[in-house]
C-alpha cells in the first residue's frame, strides 16, 4: 500500500473532518485537521485576551506557542497547546467568532503550515483545511475539495451542535451568519485564500450519503496510489 497525501479543502461544515477521518481509517493513515490548529491558536489569543489587530503582540505570542500533534486509533486528531490537550474549547462560540480573523495573519499561517508541512514528511497522511491543496501540499497525489449548499450546511452545524449539547441559545440564523461570514473571510483573505486548487477533484456532497462519499474518494484514493 502506498503513502501518499490527500488534500481536502472546502467550505465550512461541509464534513471535511468527518470524511479525513474515514479515508485515514481506511488507509491507516494520520489524520490532520488543520482547522483544529488555527483553533487553538485563537483559542490562546481570546484566553490571553490580546488584540488580535495588534500585529507586534500576535507576534510575540506567537512565539510561546508550542502545538503538538497526536493521532488516536479513531484518525481523530489530538492537540496539545503547550502541554494541554484542547478539544471542546475550540468549538466554542467565541472560537467561532474569531478563527477566520486569526487565519487571516500571515504570521499565524507561516507558523502553521510549517507543522502542517512536516507531518507530511513521514508516513500517508490527510490533512483537512481551506489551503492544503493550493499552499501546504501543492504536490499532493489527491486533492478534493468539498462543497454544499448553504441550507445543508446549516441544517448539518446545528445538528451537530444539538447532538454535542452545544446549542445553548444559537439560533439556526446564528449559525447560518457565521458560516457565510467565515466563508466570506476565508475566501477573500490576502494570504492563501480558500480557493479550489486547479487539479482538485470537486464533490459537491449535499446530496450524497457519507457511504456513497467515502466509496467515491477511497476509490480515488486507490488510483492515486494509496
Ligand atoms: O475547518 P474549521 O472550521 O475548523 O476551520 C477553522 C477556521 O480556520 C476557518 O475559518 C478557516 C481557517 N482555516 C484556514 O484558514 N486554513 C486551514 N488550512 C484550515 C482552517
Amino acid at each position: 500500500m502506498g503513502q501518499i497525501i490527500i488534500a481536502i479543502d472546502g467550505h465550512s461544515s461541509c464534513g471535511k473532518s468527518t470524511l479525513a477521518r474515514s479515508l485515514a481509517q481506511e488507509f491507516q493513515y494520520k489524520h490532520i485537521d488543520s482547522g483544529a490548529m488555527y483553533r487553538a491558536v485563537t483559542y490562546h489569543f481570546l484566553e490571553h485576551k490580546i488584540n488580535i489587530q495588534d500585529e507586534d503582540t500576535v507576534k510575540v505570542l506567537l512565539e510561546d506557542i508550542d502545538l503538538q500533534l497526536e493521532n488516536n486509533s479513531a484518525a481523530s486528531t489530538l492537540l496539545y497547546l503547550n502541554g494541554r490537550q484542547l478539544d471542546s474549547e475550540l468549538r466554542s462560540q467565541e472560537v467561532n467568532h474569531h478563527v477566520s480573523q486569526v487565519a487571516s495573519i500571515s504570521a499565524v499561517r507561516k507558523k502553521l503550515v510549517l507543522i502542517q508541512r512536516e507531518q507530511g514528511r513521514t508516513s500517508g497522511v490527510v490533512m483537512d483545511g481551506r489551503d492544503i491543496g493550493t499552499v501546504v501540499f501543492p504536490d499532493a497525489q489527491l486533492k478534493l475539495f468539498l462543497t454544499a449548499d448553504q441550507k445543508v450546511r446549516t441544517k448539518r452545524r446545528y445538528e451537530e451542535l444539538q447532538a454535542k449539547n452545544l446549542l445553548r441559545d444559537l439560533t439556526w440564523g446564528d449559525i447560518e451568519d457565521n458560516l457565510r461570514s467565515r466563508d466570506e473571510i476565508d475566501s477573500n483573505r490576502l494570504d492563501s485564500p480558500l480557493r479550489v486548487a486547479e487539479d482538485a477533484v470537486v464533490i459537491d456532497n449535499s446530496n450524497l450519503t457519507r457511504a456513497e462519499q467515502n466509496a467515491m474518494t477511497a476509490c480515488l484514493a486507490r488510483q492515486r496510489g494509496a
